[in-house]
């Protein structure tokens, strides 16, 4: 990790707004594991006011709400190393994000593809939240001056964003206030495709359920998804550069590495030759073996709602206290009286 005067803090969040998948658990939530137990602070958020951006039934919500938390802890993420909490019961969050609001220029908010993706043709539809989300992600991380960010390929822009915004907030108010965040993106699997489509990324929100392995999908469901990927009828190569121009092969490898934490070159080389008959079997095994255990705790926990939601209330006192001194110091910075 490079050098910056502030202390090394982690924050990410997930959106509990579908089912958590296997592009979710590659792309972050192994990352966030990792960080927790290589000793830095770690603080990891149910980002439930994000996920409203767009439409939500509010039964769905608390249920998914729930669901990712026990994805979380089944994954391996432990409330006594990590803090882990819904993003709505810390108003920091959403008082910050009005003052970066102010900060941000719409100039830099148009230039976000993932609200351009999102949006499509029916910009003038979407919700004025959905515009402003980059902001309020921004406030996630500055609300802890958070100094790394892990997330997937799709995230980089967002957190580069929340650079710029931390430091026109520095240079508007003459202080050293925020830190600039990192973006961390590693791993074999920082941008998991769907498995019908190559060039699409694989969603909580694609339509096709087959498109995308679900944590909580159980071993046959799991190898049907994998038999039925869409990959072409060439034998893979022995090489990554001969995969150019095949897209689902190269996912299914990268996937393959993911899973079994080698690098896609080692996997490759392993597999040279193999037609997809033979491979995909390969891939159902490891990830059923992978997943599996994941998907029972996952059950287990959600037998037990009110644990869970100890667990987020406890961690939403922590966060709070953390966010909230640095909010009020913002408040000070800006002008706000203070008198209560
Ligand atoms: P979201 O589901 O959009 O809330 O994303 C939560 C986290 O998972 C972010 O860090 C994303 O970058 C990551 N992520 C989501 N989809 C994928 C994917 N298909 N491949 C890799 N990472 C992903
Ligand atoms: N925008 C992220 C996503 O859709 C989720 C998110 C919200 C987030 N706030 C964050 C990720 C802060 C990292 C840090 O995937």
């Amino acid at each position: 990790m490079t050098d910056t005067p502030f202390t090394p803090r982690v924050f990410s969040g997930i959106q509990p707004s579908g089912n958590l998948t296997l592009g979710n658990y590659l792309g972050a939530v192994r990352r966030f594991v990792e960080m927790q137990n290589s000793g830095i602070e770690t603080i990891y958020c149910m980002v439930d006011m994000h996920a409203i951006t767009v439409w939500q039934d509010p039964g769905d919500l608390r249920r998914r709400t729930r669901e990712l938390a026990a994805a979380y802890l089944a994954c391996g993420l432990d409330p006594k190393k990590s803090i882990l909490f819904n993003q709505s019961q810390v108003p920091a969050h959403a008082e910050l994000g009005w003052v970066l609001n102010c900060v941000t220029r719409l100039g830099w908010m148009n230039r976000m593809t993932q609200f351009k993706d999102k949006a499509g043709k029916n910009a003038e539809k979407m919700s004025l939240g959905l515009y402003a989300y980059p902001s309020l992600m921004a406030a996630d991380i500055l609300a802890y001056k958070a100094t790394h960010v892990p997330v997937g390929e799709d995230q980089k822009q967002h957190v580069e964003l929340t650079r710029d915004i931390a430091n026109k907030f520095n240079h508007d108010y003459k202080v050293n206030f925020f830190p600039e965040p990192e973006p961390i993106i590693e791993g074999a699997a920082t941008r998991v495709m769907s498995l019908r489509d190559g060039s699409k990324k694989m969603s909580k929100s694609d339509p096709s359920d087959m498109s995308r392995i679900n944590m909580m999908d159980d071993a046959d469901t799991i190898a049907k998804k994998i038999r039925k990927a869409k990959t072409d009828p060439e034998p893979l190569p022995d090489n990554l550069d001969d995969l150019a121009g095949r897209p689902e092969a190269r996912n299914l490898i990268n996937i393959y590495a993911g899973i079994s934490g080698q690098t896609p070159e080692a996997v490759i080389a392993e597999v040279a030759g193999q037609q997809f008959g033979q491979f995909k079997p390969l891939l159902a095994d490891l990830a059923v073996a992978h997943l599996s255990p994941i998907a029972n705790e996952m059950h287990r926990l959600m037998g037990d709602v009110s644990e869970i939601d100890r667990i987020l209330g406890d961690g939403a006192n922590r966060a709070a206290e953390i966010a909230e001194p640095i909010l009020a110091e913002v408040f000070d910075i800006v002008g706000f009286v203070r008198s209560r």
